[in-house]
């Protein structure tokens, strides 16, 4: 049966970074669901994805020139790509902490400075955060960089806001990919027990919400930040407290 609604991103050029997999590659789907034109982008030659190292300003620099040639306008960019490091505060070196702030912030900040030039009033930019931008999560150079792109979208919500260009950013919890893959399983264990929801979250859980920001039906949304993680970064570490009570008196 064909789907009689209306697409809610019909003729909107947008760029994902990161998007050969994981999150990235729902989004890039759910987008050409809505009737987006997708640039989905990737550091990996995975898939149908153009080349695109986002901590690489010669390649944001070339994205740019050539979307600007072919369509003239790009109507959302999607900064979706980021790296994980697992070292503790004793551990992390400071090579390790500038490639996580590489591509978690220099690479958004580099999307933003050269694809805002292309976009018309009506745009969008949806970062991709992390419940670690929330908290004192212990991966440092992860938090850190997570915390410091929410620097980045503020500003950016503040200096684009005034030519009609939203700004916003979506938080995740746990979700099923690579990346969470990698971790271990007292940390996937850990994150079930302080999650409201009692789960972790899939990649089609986060994407409508980025389709939702790109799109006018969001149009007076900018500079929030939206976590999409079953209410773990809403109860402020309290809910061993509700655990530990219910448990005594059940
Ligand atoms: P993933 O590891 O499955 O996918 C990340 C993608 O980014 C990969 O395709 C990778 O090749 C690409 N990438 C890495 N470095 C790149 C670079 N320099 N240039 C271009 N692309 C690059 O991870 P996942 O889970 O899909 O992550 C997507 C975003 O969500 C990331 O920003 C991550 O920090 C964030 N996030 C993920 C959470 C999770 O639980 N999976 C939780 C909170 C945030």
């Amino acid at each position: 049966m064909s789907d009689l609604r209306p697409k809610r991103l019909l003729g909107k050029v947008v760029v994902v970074t990161g998007a050969a997999r994981g999150q990235g590659a729902a989004e890039a789907e759910a987008l050409v669901r809505e009737g987006a034109l997708v640039i989905a982008t990737d550091v990996e030659p995975e898939g149908d994805c153009r080349h695109l190292d986002v901590t690489s300003e010669p390649d944001w620099v070339q994205l740019a020139a050539e979307l600007g040639q072919t369509y003239g306008q790009v109507h959302g960019l999607v900064n979706n790509a980021g790296i994980t490091w697992r070292a503790r505060l004793d551990e992390v070196r400071p090579a390790d902490f500038a490639r996580v702030h590489a591509v978690n912030v220099t690479g958004p900040l580099l999307g933003i400075q050269h694809l805002a030039p292309l976009m018309p009033p009506g745009s969008s930019i949806v970062n991709i955060g992390s419940c670690a931008a929330l908290t004192g999560h212990y991966p440092v150079a992860y938090t850190a960089s997570k915390w410091a792109l929410r620097g980045v979208s503020k500003a950016a919500a503040t200096e684009l806001g005034p030519r009609g260009i939203r700004v916003n950013t979506i938080h995740p919890g746990f979700i099923e990919t690579q990346m969470t893959a990698s971790a271990a399983l007292a940390f996937r264990d850990a994150n079930i027990r302080e999650t409201p929801l009692g789960r972790t979250g899939t990649v089609d859980e986060v994407a409508p919400l980025v389709v939702f920001l790109l799109s006018d039906d969001a149009s007076f949304i900018t500079g929030a930040e939206i976590p999409v993680d079953g209410g773990l970064t809403a109860h402020g570490g309290v809910k061993s407290f509700s655990d530990a009570l219910r448990s005594e008196t059940t």
